[in-house]
């Protein structure tokens, strides 16, 4: 699927837990509100190789394990966004990593009690999109 492309790009990963939870339709709407553009989705379910390389920072910090058996334990769904300055704004949208931290009004601060099922990922930085979209959908290159 593809809408109009502008500006920067983010992936981002609606989770496991928002899946299960009949929260994806709610969360793309906050991102078609804001007025982003969607230049990929698909629903994935993902194995720990998979992961591992999505989460190659991460793999040694002690979080790590449950983290990676949340986000194998499920379908979720996979997106690229875009618009101008998208990565700071998916963030702003997103809030903190924490659910019982993040500010009322985010998605997080609004929907997730838990700081790892907190609903979404965002790329955070124009490196890590750029390596993230090329991991999920090395066709956008
Ligand atoms: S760090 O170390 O500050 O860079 O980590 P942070 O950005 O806070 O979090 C990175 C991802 O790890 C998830 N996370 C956790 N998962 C499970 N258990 C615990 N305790 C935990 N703490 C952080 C967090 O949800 C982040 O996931 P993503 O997908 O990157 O949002």
């Amino acid at each position: 699927m593809s809408t109009s492309s502008q500006g920067e790009r983010s992936l981002v990963l609606i989770k496991p837990d928002a899946v299960r939870r009949g929260l994806v339709g709610e969360i793309i709407s906050r991102f078609e509100r804001k007025g982003l553009g969607i230049d990929a989705l698909e629903l994935r379910t993902i194995d720990g190789e998979f992961a591992d390389q999505h989460y190659a920072e991460h793999v040694e910090k002690p979080f790590y394990p449950p983290l990676k058996d949340f986000m194998t334990g499920g379908p979720l769904v996979a997106l690229v966004v875009s618009g101008d300055q998208v990565i700071e704004v998916v963030r702003g949208l997103v809030g903190a990593t924490d659910g019982r931290r993040a500010v009322a009004g985010t998605i997080r601060g609004d929907l997730s009690l838990s700081n790892r099922e907190n609903l979404v990922h965002a790329s955070d930085s124009v490196d890590s999109a750029k390596r993230e979209i090329g991991l999920w959908f090395p066709e956008l290159g």
